[in-house]
């Protein structure tokens, strides 16, 4: 902040686009993909705006969407369906699958002759469900029907291959589960498809067959950008397979605590690779709003009230640096609550 502040222009014209591009390649060899298939966004909502407000949408083509899917994403289809450029399809997602064949199945029932596109949330920020992205896009492509991922829950909290999602088009953050300051995301878009998207910001220069011709968006958060490296090498240290393990194994010590109480249920797969940090849950007789609210103003625990039909849930995310004594105090606190 100080550097790119202080210096100034000499700093923006002469040292940061050197830098940025080393980031890029960096961040890009972390995603395993090409540097000229990413742009750094401020985030995901970002990113996957220009994947979806840039698609090539054609009269009479359909989305399928369902219920989980992130408002962000579900509004920027619906807006598109208002301008009369598309059709939205959705569909009401399970809470509790019993497997990947279910969720895949679910899917390609939906799918009418008209679908062009399928919005995949690779994990529901509602209850923390992991869908399996690439037999659902798999199945998707064997149709003709292309998938835009929104992945931003996903970088940094599960472990993924980014090109084995086999999705064309995928959203990520980098400030949420990666820990970089806040103002980072990733849009990806396989080589081959980037041709035939459209620049959502104003962009006439560009080749149409380079990414940048995505990104024109002005002067950029140079020092959250500049961060990136570090974020990748904290990463990078603690390891992809223990953060998942440490992460499911403080789910699994305050689910395994509450699921039982006869007024408590839950709306999350317990564990297995269904599942990850986040799990919700609901408190018969009490809405998730006051529950929410109990657990802050008694307990000084943050969770947090989401919309789900017409009771709602309790959303609770622990990470890292949480420890086994925090996740059974908030076990204790829901029992002591729910009666
Ligand atoms: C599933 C999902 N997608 C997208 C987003 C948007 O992320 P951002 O606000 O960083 O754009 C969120 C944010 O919580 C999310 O949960």
């Amino acid at each position: 902040m100080e550097k790119a502040n202080k210096e100034a222009a000499r700093f923006a014209r002469k040292e940061y686009p050197g830098l940025a591009a080393a980031v890029k390649k960096e961040l890009a060899g972390f995603l395993e993909v090409a540097d000229e298939e990413i742009i750094i966004t401020r985030n995901a909502t970002e990113a996957l705006n220009i994947a979806i407000q840039g698609y090539p949408f054609k009269p009479g083509d359909e989305v399928l969407l369902n219920q989980l899917d992130y408002f962000s994403m579900t509004e920027t289809f619906r807006m598109l369906e208002k301008r009369g450029q598309l059709k939205v399809n959705t569909f009401d997602m399970p809470l509790l699958p019993a497997g990947d064949d279910e969720i895949v199945d679910m899917y390609k029932k939906q799918v009418t002759e008209k679908t062009r596109v399928i919005l995949l949330t690779h994990v529901y920020n509602i209850n923390g469900l992991i869908i399996p992205v690439a037999k659902i896009a798999a199945m998707a492509r064997a149709k003709g029907i292309d998938t835009i991922t929104d992945s931003a829950h996903a970088l940094g909290h599960v472990k993924f291959s980014l090109p084995q999602l086999g999705s064309d088009l995928v959203g990520l953050n980098l400030h949420k589960w990666m820990g970089n300051p806040v103002g980072a995301g990733v849009l990806y878009i396989k080589k081959e498809r980037i041709q035939e998207m459209q620049p959502l910001f104003g962009d006439v220069t560009a080749a149409d067959d380079r990414i940048n011709k995505l990104a024109h968006f002005g002067t950029t958060p140079f020092a959250v950008i500049m961060t990136i490296p570090d974020s990748l090498a904290f990463h990078r240290m603690l390891g992809i397979e223990r953060i998942s393990a440490r992460l499911q194994y403080l789910k699994t010590t305050w689910v395994n605590a509450v699921k039982d109480h006869p007024a408590v249920e839950m709306v999350t797969p317990g564990a297995g690779h269904l599942s990850c940090a986040i799990a919700s849950f609901r408190i018969r007789n009490k809405t998730s709003a006051d529950v929410a609210d109990h657990l802050f103003r008694q307990h000084q625990i943050l969770t947090v009230s989401r919309t789900l039909g017409n009771q709602g849930c309790v959303r609770v995310t622990p990470s890292v640096y949480n420890t086994a004594g925090d996740v059974q105090q908030l076990a204790a606190a829901i029992k002591a609550y729910a009666g």
